[in-house]
């Protein structure tokens, strides 16, 4: 009570000219006064105090007293906020802090609910409680019931590019069957993407990093022997040219691609024949009879959203294999930089049960690939290609920062998924 008190008033202190002036006027003095020794040993403790908070605050978490300190600091803080913010309880008590945990990027905070309360409440008031707290971003999560968990982020661990070596590096083979390590989340933990009977839609402005994060999907398909794989690209094939050895068919135009889906839909029935056949509802994994089939697009617009009749058409079809191709072992991940309702309307976009969106620049757009997070995806920076959110069916979400392979490592990998065919 008394240190806050002691913090507050040197605050408002050295944020006034006056203050500012007249405590380098003593400090200056007092350093230079040689009659006392006691001055400088009092500076010396005070520039010892100083850079112990500055060393806490960078290094995070890492000792016992600093967590004490932290978990002090902030229970004073979301005490003295939790009323004005109307995140209180009946009688205006803040609800009880659980747990303050720190790491190099902020702090995680999980508080006691009130009856009666949900995180929605905190949800609506993230921006104020960033402020509050003295941070960049708040973000709100449920960890269970009657609890609400509050990362505190004092910077954006995602700035930085991942240095570690994306995992199927240097795997020789992969299983459809199992998820895809796609980045590193703002908790350091690897980030996964399921594509086994599970299609993935990616959206994002030019240069947001949709392709080099589709790549990530595209070679563990790859790694696996038993994938077919069948590609579009309506970009000539500049793109996914490199799956050309790979993929039993790659269009490059707009009649190819929608015989490609066309051919993709046959397989769907055939397989859906056999199923009945057999009393089963879904192809399993692993059934060498029906290997899955992965259908990769990139550029759906120009697929979908170009306004012709064939367009259509061909977004119909689009649709229906992404409806169907679910229980018959078919994975469609498509990419757009156009995400418009023209191209990826919503009975489209609710089909796919993963969505990955990037920077977006215009509010609309994100509107139409995660409109739980639209206001999320235009805050992307720029400066930051591969930051993205994976959204799943549940609706929860996970912000993440993709790896990025160089086309050499592209190559490379390509190259082990050749060998582990052979
Ligand atoms: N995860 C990442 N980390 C760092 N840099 C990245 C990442 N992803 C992409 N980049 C950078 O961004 C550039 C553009 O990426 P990419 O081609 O994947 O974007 P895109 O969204 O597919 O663009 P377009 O809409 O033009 O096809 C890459 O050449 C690379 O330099
Ligand atoms: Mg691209």
């Amino acid at each position: 009570m008394i240190l806050a008190l002691v913090v507050r008033v040197c605050r408002a202190w050295w944020r006034s000219r006056v203050g500012r002036w007249a405590t380098v006027g003593v400090v200056w003095l007092m350093w230079f006064d040689h009659s006392s020794n006691s001055g400088r040993l009092l500076l010396m403790l005070l520039a010892v105090i100083g850079v112990g908070i500055a060393v806490w605050r960078r290094c995070g978490d890492k000792g016992c007293g600093a967590a004490l300190v932290r978990g002090w600091w902030h229970r004073r803080l979301w005490r003295e906020n939790a009323g004005p913010l109307g995140l209180a309880g009946p009688d205006g008590q803040a609800g009880r802090v659980v747990s303050v945990v720190g790491d190099e990027w902020g702090t995680t905070s999980t508080y006691r609910l009130w009856p009666g309360q949900g995180p929605a409440a905190f949800e609506a008031r993230a921006v104020e409680l960033a402020h509050a707290m003295g941070v960049l971003t708040a973000r709100v999560s449920s960890p269970g019931p009657g609890l609400v968990m509050v990362r505190y982020l004092t910077g954006d661990p995602l700035g930085a590019v991942s240095l570690r070596p994306w995992p199927l590096m240097s795997v020789a083979r992969w299983q459809l069957g199992d998820a895809v390590p796609s980045g590193v989340g703002e908790d350091g933990r690897v980030v996964t993407v399921a594509l086994w009977s599970s299609s993935v839609l990616l959206a994002g402005s030019p240069g947001s990093g949709k392709s080099a994060t589709m790549w990530l999907l595209v070679l563990a398909a790859m790694l696996d022997p038993s994938v077919r794989l069948m590609a579009v690209d309506l970009k000539g094939g500049v793109e996914l040219g490199l799956v050309a050895s790979r993929a039993e068919r790659l269009a490059t135009t707009l009649d190819d691609a929608v015989a490609v889906i066309d051919d993709a839909l046959v397989e769907v029935s055939g397989r859906y024949g056999v199923l009945r056949e057999r009393g089963l509802r879904k192809v399993e994994s692993g059934d060498p009879s029906m290997p899955p089939l992965v259908v990769v697009i990139d550029e759906l617009a120009e697929l979908t959203g170009t306004g012709s009749k064939e367009s259509k058409a061909a977004g119909e079809s689009l649709r229906r294999l992404v409806a169907t191709g679910r229980a018959a072992g078919v994975t469609v991940i498509a990419a757009t930089q156009k995400p418009s309702s023209d191209v990826v309307p919503t009975g489209l976009r609710d089909l796919f049960a993963t969505r990955i969106g990037l920077r977006c620049g215009m509010r609309g757009q994100a509107e139409t690939i995660a409109p739980e997070i639209a206001g999320e995806l235009t805050k992307i920076p720029a400066s930051q290609p591969g930051t993205a959110y994976v959204v799943d069916e549940g609706g929860s979400w996970q912000r993440f920062r993709a790896w990025y392979l160089t086309d050499d490592m592209v190559r490379q990998v390509a190259s082990a998924a050749e060998a582990a065919r052979s």
